[in-house]
């Protein structure tokens, strides 16, 4: 493996620059420097953003890429699985997130049902959230069976980031939030990744995968892997910003390391100003107008 650096660490442009931390790193985060990043073994740092002042908050924070997850099904519709989220419900969360960052690169999930038909399929798609949200990427979900789809949209010009390991779209045939690469399965996960890298993905996660795994995928492939619940020994990491800010109410995964107990800060905030309401102590005189 590559040597680690420190964790505040965030990747720069041109192919030998020494590290720089994120206010001095690239204007603009493109795809070219997550090449480089690997290369120089330098952490790569993700986190979803659903709209326009958590964006402003993580860009600001010098997070290298937002993804608009559709993980926006369970985090901002309400819905019990990633599956029913529309690409009608994400390109406007997209578009308020795109126009927030000045540096970040944002990518655009494609949901459940608008890419499998095939490769026509996902470039529409692909398209749409280029126009009508200004991503500067997308993403989407599987290794060998998604390879065609990512192989055109790429050949557009539009660029990629893959996902495969556990891929929530696909929870009912795998049944489960199940591990994904366990014993024999970890040929087919080193595959998966190939195939992806091969059709042209700049990068892919890898979702609750064992670490010895992760770390294999990331020595044999050339774009750098991205861990969601896959170890240390990869070459960046995301969460769900709702699970690593404490936003969520439910269980986290394992995985996840809670940076923050937002909910609980609301909860109290919430609870106060419905105190000082009941009681009359707000609005105060210095809250009035003459
Ligand atoms: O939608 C999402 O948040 C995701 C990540 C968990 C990888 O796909």
């Amino acid at each position: 493996m590559q040597e680690k650096t420190a964790p505040e660490a965030s990747f720069v442009a041109g192919e030998q620059r020494p590290y720089t931390a994120a206010p001095e790193g690239p204007k603009r985060v493109r795809t070219r420097h997550f090449h480089n990043a690997k290369q120089q073994g330098i952490p790569i740092t993700g986190l979803t953003s659903y709209d326009m002042l958590t964006a402003q908050i993580f860009d600001e924070a010098g997070i290298d890429f937002l993804l608009v997850g559709d993980s926006a099904g369970n985090n901002v519709f309400g819905y019990d699985t990633t599956l029913p989220v529309t690409v009608d419900e994400l390109i406007p969360l997209t578009r308020a997130v795109a126009g927030a960052v000045k540096r970040a690169l944002v990518i655009a999930d494609m949901p459940f049902g608008s890419y499998e038909g095939g490769a026509e399929e996902a470039l529409h798609t692909a398209v749409r959230f280029m126009k009508e949200s200004k991503a500067h990427a997308v993403k989407l979900e599987g290794g060998l069976r998604s390879a065609k789809q990512i192989e055109r949209i790429v050949s557009s010009g539009i660029p990629v980031m893959a996902h495969v390991g556990f891929t929530p779209q696909s929870e009912h045939g795998l049944g489960g939030h199940i591990i994904q690469g366990r014993g024999e399965a970890s040929e087919r996960l080193i595959a998966d990744a190939l195939a992806v890298q091969d059709a042209g993905a700049f990068a892919v996660v890898l979702e609750m995968v064992p670490a010895t795994v992760a770390a294999r995928v990331t020595e044999r492939l050339d774009i750098p892997t991205i861990g969601v619940g896959a170890g240390p020994d990869v070459d960046g990491q995301l969460l769900v910003w709702t699970d690593f800010a404490g936003m969520t109410s439910g269980r986290v995964p394992k995985f996840v390391r809670q940076y923050a107990n937002v909910r609980e800060v609301l909860t109290d905030a919430v609870r106060r100003f419905r105190e000082d309401v009941n009681s009359h102590v707000y609005p105060a005189a210095e809250h009035s107008y003459e």
